[in-house]
Order: structure tokens, then sequence, then C-alpha cells
């Protein structure tokens, strides 16, 4: 029996704003095994960020966990107390930001920047530290005489995978990358996720891969959540989702998808826009957009649960399915 290391337990983040409420995320459930990884796919706006930012316990003051749980190796993290999660943030999770690759400070050396939550949560000296600093660039297969360079030196790729050994600075035992290889090109982008996948199973590494490309998760990931505004509409085995996709929303993801055969085509593509998370409609979240509404089964009023349609952990939450009438 695999270990559970992380549990989403019916997770509502929200956001206060001056007219009311952004329910960014609204009852967002799923498990994650330790060495396992689970991809989180969706639109722009759809909480994947938020999800994140929630597991990590870093949410700007105007987010809010107002329902569910996280539990993280058995512990209830959600109201962890401020001077432990310092610690908990690097040496049991650790994230790669969404556009981090600029984030590393312009005037500082790569090694110091790297060494610095090392320092911080390791009680180790400065020489060690930069012993660590050198492991980690060869771990992520950057060469070490580069360690005293500033990050105007490296290129893009270069600069990633120092945010990813700064990411694995102190041993975390689930990573999660918010778009780790959106602002590369394919070739270096290609490379950067084979080095994921590599450290991943050298280190077993449970991981959280946050992407609008599904492309990505098919190679990096055992598992997928499709996300559609704040929730979860189909989760499962990736393999599984992909190639028996139940939910309408996932099926048109598919097909928006790059295509061997056809021209690059964006997720971004498909018609209409998701509803406003500050005033979501009642029901399916996904009603005004999707092709196979039907009037009879399509619940207006009810929120369509994620239920285990195949028995065998594909979940799917939608009305058609729930009344297995498509
Ligand atoms: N600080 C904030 N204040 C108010 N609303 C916010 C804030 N941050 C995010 N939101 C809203 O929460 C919702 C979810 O945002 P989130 O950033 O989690 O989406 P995402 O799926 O990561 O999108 P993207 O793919 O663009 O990164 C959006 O409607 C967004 O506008
Ligand atoms: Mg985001």
């Amino acid at each position: 029996m695999s270990e559970v290391l992380l549990e989403v337990q019916n997770l509502k983040t929200y956001f206060t704003i001056t007219k009311g409420k952004v329910k960014a995320v609204d009852g967002v459930s799923f498990t994650l095994n330790k060495g396992e990884s689970i991809g989180l796919v969706g639109e722009s706006g759809c909480g994947k960020t938020t999800t994140a930012l929630s597991v990590i316990r870093l949410l700007p003051k105007e987010g809010n966990v107002e329902g569910g749980k996280i539990i993280f190796e058995g512990n209830d993290i959600t109201n962890l107390e401020e001077e432990k999660l310092s610690d908990f943030r690097w040496k049991e999770v650790s994230m790669i930001f969404q556009g981090a690759m600029n984030a590393l400070n312009p005037v500082k050396r790569v090694c110091d920047q790297i060494a610095e939550p090392i320092l911080l949560h390791e009680k180790i000296s400065k020489t060690e530290a930069m012993k660590r600093v050198k492991e980690l660039f060869e771990l992520v297969e950057l060469d070490t005489n580069l360690m005293y360079s500033y990050p105007h030196e490296f290129s893009g790729g270069m600069r990633q995978r120092a945010i990813i050994a700064m990411a694995l600075a102190c041993n975390p035992k689930l990573i999660i990358g918010d778009e780790p290889t959106t602002a590369l090109d394919v070739m270096v982008q290609a490379q950067i996720l084979d080095l994921i996948n590599d450290l991943r199973k050298k280190l077993n590494m449970s991981m959280i891969m946050i992407t609008h490309d599904l492309s990505i998760i098919t190679e990096t990931c055992d598992k997928v959540a499709i996300m559609y505004a704040g929730k979860i509409v189909e989760l499962g085995e990736t393999e599984e989702v992909v190639t028996n996709s139940l939910h309408p929303y996932t099926k048109m993801l598919i097909s928006a998808f790059p295509n061997i055969y056809g021209e690059r085509k964006m997720v971004d593509s498909i018609p209409g826009d998701p509803p406003d998370l500050y005033n979501p409609p009642e029901g399916c979240r996904f009603a005004q957009r999707c092709h196979m509404v039907n009037s009879k089964v399509c619940i207006p009023e009810e929120s369509p649960p994620l239920i285990d349609y195949t028995g065998e952990g594909h979940f799917v939450a939608c009305h058609l399915w729930r009344n297995s009438n498509v």
C-alpha cells in the first residue's frame, strides 16, 4: 500500500475584495502519495496557483482558507503556527513559483542565493552550505565553475536549473512547480522537464505540477486533476483521463491540445470564458460553455459532485455521467 503524503480535503480558499469574496478554490479534494506526481490543469484563473499557495500556506493577506483541511504526513497543517511555517516551506514542501526564473536577485551571486535557505533552515556552517550548493549544482547538471556567477551570466534554462536547485536545497518531500517551463523555448523546456522527471525519481519526491499544457502532464505526472472555475471536474491516472476522458471540459481541452498532425492550438482557443468567481453560477459551472449540456439532466441549481465513475479512481463531476445518461 502506498503511503499518503498530502490530503487536500474540500479546500475552500476565498479572496476578500471590496465587493465581496472571490471563490478561487471552492471544494477541491485530492490525495498525493509519497513519490507520486499530480498535475493541476485548467485555463487561466481556474484556481491552480491558489490551490498551491494554500498547500504551502503562502496566500496573500486577502486570501484565506475558509473551509476544508490540508493534511501533510498525517498532520493537519491548515492552521500551522506562523513560527513553524518557514521550516515547513523549505524542508517539507517547496515551490517553484510562476515566473520564478526572473526572481533571482541580480546583485547576488547564484551560490549565495541558494545557500541562504540552507543556512536559515539547517544548522550548518557556511563552508558546509557551499558544499551542499556544489552538490545541488551537480544534481541539476549545472557547471559547478559557474557557482560564483551572477544571474545575468546565466541563460534562461540555466536560471531555471538554479531555481530548481534552490527549491531542492533543504530536501523537501514535495515540490510544487507552477508553470516551471512556460517562459522557456521548446528545446530547453524539454530538457528541464527531463531534469524534473529524473530528479523526482532519484530523490523519490512527490510533485504537484501546474500547467495549462496537458502534454507536459502526460510526460511528468502519474495523476491529473482537471480544474474548472475553482473546482476539480475530473481526476484520475493521467493515461486513463487522457485516453478515456469523461468530462466535456476535459474532452475540449484534449481536442485543443497540440497535435502532431494539426497546427498548434492552445487551450485558450476553447470558445467562451469561464465564469467570474466573484459570483459563480449555481449548479454546474461549466454548463454555459458545455456543448453537451442537456436540459433534462443538467440540474441548474445543483453542483455535480465528484464521483468515482469507474470505481477504480477515475473521478468526474458532471450531471451527465452521474446519471449515466449520455
Ligand atoms: N490576490 C487576489 N485577490 C483577488 N482575487 C484573486 C487574487 N489572486 C487570485 N485571484 C483570483 O482567484 C482566481 C484564481 O486565480 P489563480 O491565480 O489561482 O488561477 P490560476 O489557475 O493559477 O491562473 P493562471 O493560469 O493564470 O496562473 C482568479 O479568478 C483570480 O482572479
Ligand atoms: Mg497561476
